[in-house]
């Protein structure tokens, strides 16, 4: 039987399991890579571990969210990755670099392999026919340590692209919102979309790198191109031809769904407020007024893209109630604008002009105005996430981004009177690494941290008997930032838990943090939850930071999937009432107590709690699979992956 381009790539690098839906299985990783705001935690944990070099053949530490430095802390950061990279044997790309993804798509990504990355768009490699998938820092740490990856099996959807874009007024981003359009944010999950046909070969490795980079809004696992000519030219262009390989599905591979798509037949689309699948045809809504314009990002910044905005804005003038943002997403395409005299058209039209780096796309400077409607290249557009709660973000293409920008309406590019040039892709592009550091030969390096970073506290190996203060009582769908808010005032400290613990359920409620205090000193807490306890995003920090506080258990009636894995990960037992009618039977500030833990959860996972005010019992019950039990009973993963490679 054939095999299509995921299963061939994740054959060659299997190390356990067996490549079938639904079954969990091990790969090698070839390259890893983090981003300042998730790194920062990431190496710290790759330092805890112990081990003095990373053990993937190829680690990079970008700097491209956080870099409004209004204090020392930022600042600190940046330098501590940079030492840190230097000593642990990765790349250090500089502040000023770009865009993890866009950078390391021009500079590392490479057909076949397996990339990890610490950030929701690291799929963008699957242009470039590899299988790049966004994880946690702690899983990225332990991966760099020499573990294999481990993930169950997603289904395998084939979208066989036919036809011809109608260039230049519709691009890659139409392509991928008219998927968002047609599958949903949701339409993703559990999947990993393989990009086949004849259409294929339309698309530039840019082009398709924008169709997977937002792969990640469909809820994909990731999305992958085949290798083929238009990789080859890649490559070539940036002196990397050697890293080429040819891949292709076999004509008889199998998928578990394939979906049609006729690349003639998109138009150019828009993504509405306040999500990035709440898409229609720009044409329904042209005519509407903006007051602000992003262009750039890890999703639109090819050299193509932004030379054709320049071509639009050459000779004529952003609209007065217009704001024009431009960040282009490496310094190797801004050196390239630059070098062109497209900066220049930019600037003459009245662009604001940003530094290669995330700037408005996660709300670090260029908030709209309250209550403006903002149009942007970029992936998301949620509320609040521009930095104004009540911003209308809308998302499309360059070229209707260019367009909207003069005329101060959006604008249907088959519809206006300012002429878009088609722009060909060029043979080679500017090469200067210059800003991009090779990892040390000299393993002596000093890592510098300022006084804002410490380290990951460790958890000690699972106890056999905890009584613990129940110090909160929770409703259902608590979530993540429930436990640990983000924010400009909680962010700052995310490379400091005891720092950032202080906001543990802060919002909640104000006591918490002396009551946890105070209940470590004589044996811990416990959090009672309803159900769905920790929905929400995949922050580490909701896990980490009550650990700190000495929390040794969530009892709650049911765990969202990844909050759950975080408590795991840093050694905090969920447990489930087995009759959930129990959960009324407990109070904030009963003390509970749980005897023989090492027995049961090697055992039968069912555990008889005691209510020692309240002279009760009831049981609660664990479903941790093998690897769960044993990352448990030795306190979570950094002490488990210490173990493994320091044996
Ligand atoms: Fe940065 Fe926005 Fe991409 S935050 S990595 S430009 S999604």
């Amino acid at each position: 039987m054939g095999k299509n381009i995921v299963e061939k790539i994740l054959e060659a690098h299997l190390v356990s399991g067996k490549i079938k839906e639904g079954e969990l299985i091990g790969v090698r990783v070839d390259q890893v890579y983090t981003q300042d705001a998730t790194g920062t935690m990431a190496w710290l944990e790759f330092e805890a571990i112990g081990i003095d070099r990373v053990r993937v053949p190829l680690a990079v530490s970008y700097v491209d969210h956080n870099m409004l430095q209004s204090n020392f802390m930022n600042a600190d950061d940046h330098l501590f990755l940079r030492t840190a990279a230097a000593k642990f044997g990765a790349y250090f790309s500089r502040p000023g670099n770009g865009i993890c993804h866009q950078v390391h798509l021009e500079r590392f990504a490479a057909p076949g392999r397996i990339a990890l990355g610490t950030d929701s768009h690291t799929p963008t490699g699957g242009g470039m026919g590899m299988i790049a998938i966004g994880v946690g820092g702690l899983e990225a740490a332990s991966v760099m340590a020499g573990m294999p990856f481990e993930f169950t099996m997603p289904k395998v959807v084939r979208i066989n692209l036919s036809g011809k874009l109608r260039r230049p007024y519709v691009t890659a981003m139409d392509v991928i919102l008219t998927l968002l359009k047609m599958l949903s944010v949701k339409g993703g999950v559990g999947k990993i979309f393989e990009y086949g046909g004849e259409g294929v070969k339309d698309l530039s490795v840019t082009e398709r790198a924008t169709i997977t980079n937002m792969g990640a809004e469909l809820g994909a696992t990731t999305s992958i191109f085949p290798s083929d000519e238009n990789t080859l030219k890649f490559l070539k262009a940036q002196g990397r031809q050697h890293q080429w390989i040819e891949l292709q599905a076999d004509e008889d591979a199998e998928y578990s769904e394939i979906i049609e798509l006729n690349l003639s037949e998109i138009e150019p689309m828009i993504a509405q407020p306040h999500s990035p699948d709440n898409v229609v045809a720009v044409r329904e809504i042209k005519g509407m007024k903006v007051h602000q314009v992003c262009i750039g990002s890890c999703t639109n910044s090819s050299y193509k893209m932004m030379k054709t905005v320049a071509s639009i804005l050459n000779g004529r003038t952003v609209h007065e109630d217009v704001t024009l943002f431009v960040n282009p997403g490496s310094k190797q395409v801004y050196q390239m604008l630059a070098r062109e005299g497209d900066i220049e058209k930019m600037i003459s039209a009245g662009a604001r002009i940003l530094e290669s780096a995330c700037g408005p796309c996660i709300g670090m400077g260029g908030a709209p105005g309250s209550g403006q409607i903002s149009v942007r290249s970029y992936n998301r557009n949620f509320k609040g996430r521009s930095g104004t709660k009540d911003a209308f973000v809308y998302l499309a293409s360059p070229v209707v981004c260019a367009l909207t920008a003069i005329k101060g309406e959006i604008v249907d590019p088959f519809d206006t009177d300012i002429p878009v040039n088609e722009i060909t892709e060029p043979d080679s592009f500017l090469i200067n690494d210059n800003t991009l550091i090779p990892p040390k030969k000299d393993k002596d390096v000093k890592i510098i941290k300022g006084p804002n970073i410490k380290e990951v506290p460790v958890k000690e190996p699972l106890e056999e008997n905890i009584e613990a203060e129940v110090l909160l009582k929770l409703s259902d769908n608590i979530t993540t930032d429930d436990i640990l808010p983000a924010g400009t005032q909680v962010l700052p400290y995310r490379s400091n838990i005891p720092e950032i613990s202080k906001f543990t359920f802060k919002n909640i409620d104000e006591t918490f943090y002396e009551r946890a205090v105070n209940a470590k000193t004589k044996g811990g807490g416990i959090i009672v939850g309803g159900e769905n306890y920790g929905q929400g995003s995949s922050r580490e920090h909701a896990a980490i930071a009550p650990m700190y506080l000495g929390i040794k258990a969530v009892v709650a009636k049911s765990f969202a999937r990844i909050h759950r894995a975080n408590l795991i990960n840093f050694g905090i037992l969920p447990l489930i009432f087995v009759n959930p009618e129990d959960y009324e039977k407990v109070n904030q500030g009963d003390i509970l107590r749980l005897s023989d833990l090492v027995e049961g959860v090697k055992g039968s996972q069912r555990y008889l709690v005691f209510n020692k005010l309240k002279n009760t019992y009831f049981e609660v019950y664990s479903n941790l699979n093998e690897k769960e039990r044993e990352l448990i009973l030795q306190g979570g993963l950094l002490p488990y992956v210490r173990k493994k490679v320091i044996q």
